[in-house]
């Protein structure tokens, strides 16, 4: 009788992904230097500050395939402004994604190509249907570590210029109450 296997399991209460061999890669302030709005809060914390990291199952990256991670993005802000990821448009512009809210609460940041943004609630059990032609970007407004399962084809790629330097038009700064507020680029001058 063929004994059945264990595949990777994700634990759906902590993000934790685990069972195989990741590809991991993590993403320290430093990589995402000049993305965050105040140059003067940025310049005040370590450049090694790991912002956040993605573990992911190997595929095989071919036409068909399905890539699968787990985000994991630190809580923190970088003066007002909250830890986020770079963000990213589909090299194959096309392609969709979903995320899942894992744990912690955020936002996702989602543009269109006409930079019309919109922006949902991560929370523990969100579905996130990515359309093709959007740009996306996690953003932490919680206390704790926020994490989210993505989905998506082997083929989208990612693309980090495509934005050109206007980037994403709206910003998730924290009020004085420390809540999450939005700022347009016309009001940061951007
Ligand atoms: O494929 C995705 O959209 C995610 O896995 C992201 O790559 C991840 O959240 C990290 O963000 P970025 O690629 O913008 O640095
Ligand atoms: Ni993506």
């Amino acid at each position: 009788m063929m004994t059945p296997m264990i595949p990777p399991i994700l634990n759906f209460a902590t993000g934790n992904l685990g069972g195989a061999e990741l590809v991991e890669k993590s993403t320290t302030l430093a990589d995402l230097q000049g993305l965050f709005a105040d140059p003067h809060a940025e310049a005040v914390l370590s450049p090694d500050t790991q912002l956040y990291r993605v573990a992911m199952l190997p595929g095989n990256g071919g036409e068909g395939d399905l890539n699968m991670g787990v985000t994991y993005l630190e809580a923190g802000r970088v003066g007002q402004e909250f830890f986020m990821t770079r963000g990213h448009i589909h090299a194959r512009a096309e392609q969709a994604e979903y995320y899942f809210g894992l744990c912690g609460r955020g936002l996702l940041l989602l543009q269109d190509m006409a930079g019309v943004c919109l922006l949902e609630q991560v929370f523990p059990g969100s579905v996130h249907h990515i359309p093709g032609h959007v740009a996306h970007r996690l953003v932490n407004t919680g206390e704790t570590l926020l994490s989210a399962l993505a989905v998506w084809p082997a083929i989208a790629g990612h693309d980090y210029n495509a934005m050109g330097e206007c980037g994403f038009a709206v910003r998730v700064l924290a009020g004085e109450d420390g809540m999450p507020h939005l700022v347009t680029s016309d009001q940061q001058g951007m």
